[in-house]
């Protein structure tokens, strides 16, 4: 009987082992399976949920027709441009613009008329909060980033610049955006970014700098609509603006008279421009159509009273010839 019962337990003993010893290969399998998964996975589906996160943080709202900036500040959906608008007929198309609800100005050093949109600013009256100025280094003036942020200032003299760009990809352009890093440490700019910089720009250039830009600001319009960038530059949560939206001056001729998006705006009973606008807003991208004329600004300011649906956006988005009106 003795014997029996140790026999019985050695075997319960040996069995208790396996057992133990199973699980342990379970485990060790199992933590194996999500080493691995891990391991192999900073790969597609990681990155592609980590993109849709960041693109979310980053979607439109319509109510309030702001996006947010990964800066933690709001940029207004839509704006004006004032590239060749100069002197009186620039500080005119602002305060038309801003009497009329615009609250987002793009200028440049480029565009010689800094201190027309500062003086338009400065003249209406409008909390200083309540708007938001662009403006932009050239690249002639990389070689000294800090003197030609000041000269930024200087002439827009609106107390601080709500977005800073680096005009163009150019020589010096790591240290300009290092020198506008640092303009926001000293509250002289609250956001930064970029214009035409596309992937393989945007590759090489991120893992140089410390801060990602809040907007990127291309060339985009239906006869040039760049997805690809526009996704790319989504995906990491980076906001994106149009410019040259209704196909840039001397350009929009044909753009406006397109037949597909003349029906779509007959239709929705609204004009051409509005309809091009309204479908770069539906793409999660921002818009900045210059004019000097008060019924085109006016225009430009409705775009929230009406929707395109999925079928005139894929109209308008089949009218893609990838036909730069510009060389950069
Ligand atoms: N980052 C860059 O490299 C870069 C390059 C180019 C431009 N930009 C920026 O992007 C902005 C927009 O570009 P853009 O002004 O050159 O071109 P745009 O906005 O595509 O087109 C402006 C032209 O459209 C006309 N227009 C505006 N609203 C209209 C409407 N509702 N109906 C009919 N026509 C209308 C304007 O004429 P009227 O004056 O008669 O309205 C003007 O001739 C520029 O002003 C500038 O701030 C940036």
């Amino acid at each position: 009987m003795k014997k029996i019962i140790g026999w019985g337990a050695r075997w319960m003993k040996r069995a208790v082992v396996f057992i133990v010893f199973l699980s342990v290969c379970f485990g060790l399998a199992a933590c194996g399976e999500t080493t691995q998964q891990a391991g192999n996975d900073p790969t597609p589906t990681t990155k592609a949920k980590e993109g849709e996160k960041k693109m979310a943080e980053r979607a439109f709202n319509f109510e309030t027709q702001t996006v947010m900036l990964n800066s933690g500040y709001e940029i207004p959906l839509n704006g004006i441009g004032t590239y060749s608008l100069l002197e009186e007929e620039c500080e005119n198309a602002l305060t038309e613009a801003m009497s009329r609800g615009v609250r987002l100005i793009d200028t440049a050093f480029m565009y010689h008329n800094e201190e027309s949109v500062g003086a338009a600013v400065r003249k209406s009256g409008i909390p200083r909060d309540e708007l938001f100025v662009t403006t932009k280094l050239y690249p002639n003036q990389f070689n000294d980033p800090e003197a030609a942020i000041d000269e930024a200032m200087k002439k827009l003299d609106i107390e601080y610049i709500d977005l800073m760009l680096l005009h163009h990809p150019g020589d010096g352009d790591v240290a300009a955006y290092k020198a506008m890093e640092q303009a926001v440490k000293q509250g002289k700019i609250r956001s930064i970014g970029l214009s035409n910089w596309y992937i393989k720009e945007l590759k090489e250039f991120l893992p140089q700098v410390e801060t990602t830009p809040a907007l990127v600001q291309n060339e985009i319009h239906p006869y040039y609509q760049d997805d690809e960038v526009i996704e790319y530059i989504h995906s990491l949560g980076i906001v994106v603006q149009g410019w040259y939206p209704l196909g840039g001056r001397g350009h929009t001729r044909e753009l406006l008279g397109d037949e597909t998006i003349v029906k779509i705006a007959e239709k929705h009973k609204k004009s051409a421009a509005q309809v091009i606008l309204r479908w770069n807003l539906q793409k999660g991208v921002v818009v900045i159509p210059g004019s000097s004329n008060p019924d085109h600004i006016q225009e430009n300011t409705e775009l929230y009273d009406f929707e395109l649906t999925k079928e005139e956006m894929k109209q308008i988005n089949a009218l893609d010839r990838h036909e730069k009106h510009d060389w950069y």
